[in-house]
C-alpha cells in the first residue's frame, strides 16, 4: 500500500540498507522525497541499491563498510554527511547476520560473528552517529527482531544480540533525549521475500505455515516496515521515544510460539 509522507530535503542514512527490509525502508524514504545514503559490506550491492534509489528520484549515494569495524563506521559517517551536505535527520541501523543453528552446533566464532554484526555493530553505529545527527530533531531507528523477547531454538545468538539492541535503544533514548534525539526500535515480524525469512523458514510449506500463524493471516511486506519507519521518523511521532514497536501483524503475541516447533524440526532436519 502506498502511504504518503513528506521527507523532502531531509537527510536519511540507512546502515545495512542495500537489501531486504532495510533497502525497502531506504526506497520508502526515496519515494517520500528524502536524500538517501545506504551502506553495507559489498560494493556491488551498494552500487545496485544506489542505482534503484536514484531511479526513484532521490539524491542517493552509497558507502561500503563493515559495521564490525569501528574505524570504517566512523569514516562512513563522515562520507555520508559529506554526500548529504548536512546533518542526518533520520538514521536507520539494521545491519544483521543470521543462520539457524543450535548452540551445540555453533563454534565460538559463529556465535561471535552474529553478536559482532548485530550488537557490537549497533554500538559502533550509535557511537559514530551522534556528532552527525540533527540536534534537535533527529530520529534514530534500530531494527530489532522478535527474537529480542521471544526465545527461539536455533536462534540463541540472534536472541541475545537483538535483546541487546533494544536495550541500546532504550538507554540512548534517555542519554540523548536532552539533545532532542528520539530513538526507537522496529521489530519486524516474518517478512516475505527476505533473506531473513528464507533462512529461518527455508521451505514454501513452512513459509505458508508461518503466514497462517500471524493473527492478520499473512507474512508482512517490506513496505509494511517502511511505512512504520516513515511514521516513527515523522512529526506525527514527535513524542515517541524509547518504543520497541512490533510491526508483525500480531505475530509475537502467540503465533510465533505456535509455529516454532514446526520450524525447529525442519531446521534440525536440514542441518543434519
Ligand atoms: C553453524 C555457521 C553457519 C551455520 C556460518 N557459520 N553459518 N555455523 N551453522 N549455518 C559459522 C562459520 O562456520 C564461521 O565459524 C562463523 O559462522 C562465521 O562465518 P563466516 O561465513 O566466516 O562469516 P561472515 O562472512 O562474516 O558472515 C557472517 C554470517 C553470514 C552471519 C555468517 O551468514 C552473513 O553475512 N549474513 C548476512 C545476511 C543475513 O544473515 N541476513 C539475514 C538477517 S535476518 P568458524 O568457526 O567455522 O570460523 C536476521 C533476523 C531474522 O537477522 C528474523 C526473522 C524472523
Ligand atoms: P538482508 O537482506 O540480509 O539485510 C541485511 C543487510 O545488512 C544487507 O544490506 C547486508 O548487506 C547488511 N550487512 C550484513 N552484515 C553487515 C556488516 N557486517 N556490515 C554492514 N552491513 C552488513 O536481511 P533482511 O531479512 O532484510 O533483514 C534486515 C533486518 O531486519 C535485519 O536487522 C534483521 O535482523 C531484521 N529482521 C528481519 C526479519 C525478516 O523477516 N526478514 C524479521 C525480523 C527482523 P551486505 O551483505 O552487503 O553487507
Amino acid at each position: 500500500m502506498s502511504i504518503e509522507f513528506n521527507f523532502k530535503d531531509k537527510n536519511v542514512f540507512v546502515v545495512g540498507g542495500t537489501s531486504g527490509i532495510n533497502f525497502g525502508i531506504a526506497c520508502g524514504f526515496a519515494r517520500w522525497g528524502a536524500n538517501v545514503v545506504v551502506a553495507s559490506r559489498k560494493q556491488d550491492k551498494v552500487d545496485k541499491a544506489v542505482q534503484t534509489l536514484t531511479e526513484l528520484g532521490a539524491k542517493a549515494n552509497g558507502i561500503a563498510l563493515d559495521v564490525r569495524n569501528y574505524d570504517e563506521v566512523v569514516t562512513g559517517f563522515d562520507k555520508a554527511a559529506e554526500y548529504l551536505g548536512g546533518s542526518i535527520d533520520v538514521l536507520i541501523s539494521g545491519a544483521a547476520g543470521n543462520f539457524p543453528a543450535r548452540v551445540n552446533d555453533m563454534s565460538a566464532n559463529a556465535i561471535r560473528s552474529v553478536i559482532e554484526i548485530d550488537l557490537l555493530g549497533t554500538f559502533h553505529v550509535m557511537k559514530a552517529c551522534f556528532q552527525h545527527l540533527t540536534k534537535p530533531g533527529a530520529s534514530v531507528i534500530n531494527i530489532s527482531a522478535p527474537q529480542a523477547f521471544l526465545p527461539m531454538e536455533h536462534q540463541a545468538h540472534v536472541c541475545a544480540a537483538k535483546a541487546g539492541v533494544d536495550m541500546v535503544t532504550r538507554t540512548l533514548c534517555m542519554e540523548w533525549g536532552s539533545a532532542g534525539i528520539r530513538l526507537n526500535s522496529i521489530v519486524p515480524g516474518p517478512i516475505g521475500d527476505t533473506e531473513g525469512m528464507d533462512r529461518l523458514a527455508p521451505t514454501p510449506d513452512l513459509q505458508k505455515a508461518v503466514g497462517h500463524s500471524v493473527p492478520l493471516g499473512r507474512l508482512g511486506s517490506v513496505d509494511d516496515v517502511a511505512n512504520a519507519a516513515g511514521l516513527l521518523a515523522s512529526d506525527a511521532a514527535a513524542y515517541i521515544s524509547g518504543a520497541i514497536l512490533p510491526v508483525d501483524g500480531g505475530w509475537s503475541q502467540s503465533g510465533a510460539t505456535a509455529v516454532m516447533g514446526k520450524m525447529s524440526s525442519i531446521l534440525d532436519k536440514m542441518n543434519k
